[in-house]
């Protein structure tokens, strides 16, 4: 989204990057946006946890704390005060991972590819949370591209809207409170979420989502993320309906590492202020 709206001659030298983020897409823009000297101003919502805040400000971000995530209509939303500011500053661009096509390209160009390569065109089915739909509708649709029999799998926590929409087409009339699981879950349907290279989408729970990442620690001494944990409820559930084929090989996209999530997820565990360098 950075290189794309530099090519495109969208923001100036110097200019400032805008983004609604729950951490991790702020911390790639300000990463990038300070190696090319650019700045970066990243609305996150009261939820982001405490490591990713500290890894925005290393990063050189100005952070805004909202109130939530809820979309563009709520003016407390990390999404419309994004807008508002880039639409109120000279040089400023909102980069709006929600609608921007290049967000679903990045993962067409280079995740999809990479896990094509890696599974040496094996891979049988593709399990990633949704957030944006980004990373599952644009490695979907190029690994449906090779092989249109994989089978593309979304998690989302309990309470998102994607599921219902995914099945029925339109969202749901309940409004049941969504669980907060950092980077995946939505109240709205995102442009860029492309249900066409999608199969199935789990609704996952939070507690168990937890429950996964110890239990995930102590088998193999890995700290998940937040929503790589709900990939694991995930798979869980699929487990329970489906039986995989004696060649299934099963690719796991964990968005990222559980050091940005010590306080939330692992708060038994001993604190290192300095270990959180992983991006
Ligand atoms: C930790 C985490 N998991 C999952 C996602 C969801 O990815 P996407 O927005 O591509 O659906 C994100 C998005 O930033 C994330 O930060």
């Amino acid at each position: 989204m950075v290189k794309e709206a530099i090519a495109q001659k969208k923001i100036q030298p110097g200019g400032t990057f805008v983004e609604a983020s729950s951490g991790n897409t702020g911390i790639g823009i300000a990463r990038l946006a300070g190696e090319l000297g650019y700045k970066a101003k990243v609305f996150v919502s009261k939820n982001c946890s405490r490591e990713k805040l500290d890894m925005l400000k290393r990063y050189g971000a100005c952070i805004e704390i909202c109130e939530n995530s809820h979309g563009m209509l709520d003016p407390q939303s990390t999404q419309y005060r994004a807008q508002e500011y880039a639409q109120k500053h000279t040089n400023a661009y909102y980069t709006n991972q929600y609608c921007n096509q290049a967000n679903l390209q990045a993962h067409f160009e280079t995740t999809g590819p990479e896990i094509w390569q890696q599974t040496a065109g094996k891979i049988t089915h593709f399990f990633a949370g949704i957030g944006t739909g980004g990373t599952i509708s644009g490695t979907g649709k190029f690994l449906k591209q090779q092989t249109p029999k994989i089978k593309i799998c979304g998690i989302e926590p309990k309470g998102s809207v994607l599921s219902h929409y995914f099945k029925y087409g339109c969202l749901p009339v309940d409004d049941i409170p969504m669980e907060r699981i950092e980077g995946i879950g939505r109240t709205f349907v995102p442009e860029v979420f492309d249900a066409a290279h999608v199969d199935m989408i789990y609704q996952v729970d939070l507690e168990e989502s937890k429950h996964n990442a110890l239990s995930y620690y102590k088998q193999q001494r890995e700290l998940i993320g937040f929503s790589s944990a709900a990939v694991l409820a995930g798979l869980e559930t699929h487990i329970q309906q489906h039986t995989f084929g004696k060649d299934a090989i099963v690719v796991l996209l964990f968005a990222d590492h559980g050091e940005r999530y010590k306080q939330v997820l692992y708060p038994d565990l001993p604190h290192t202020e300095s270990s959180y360098g992983i991006v």
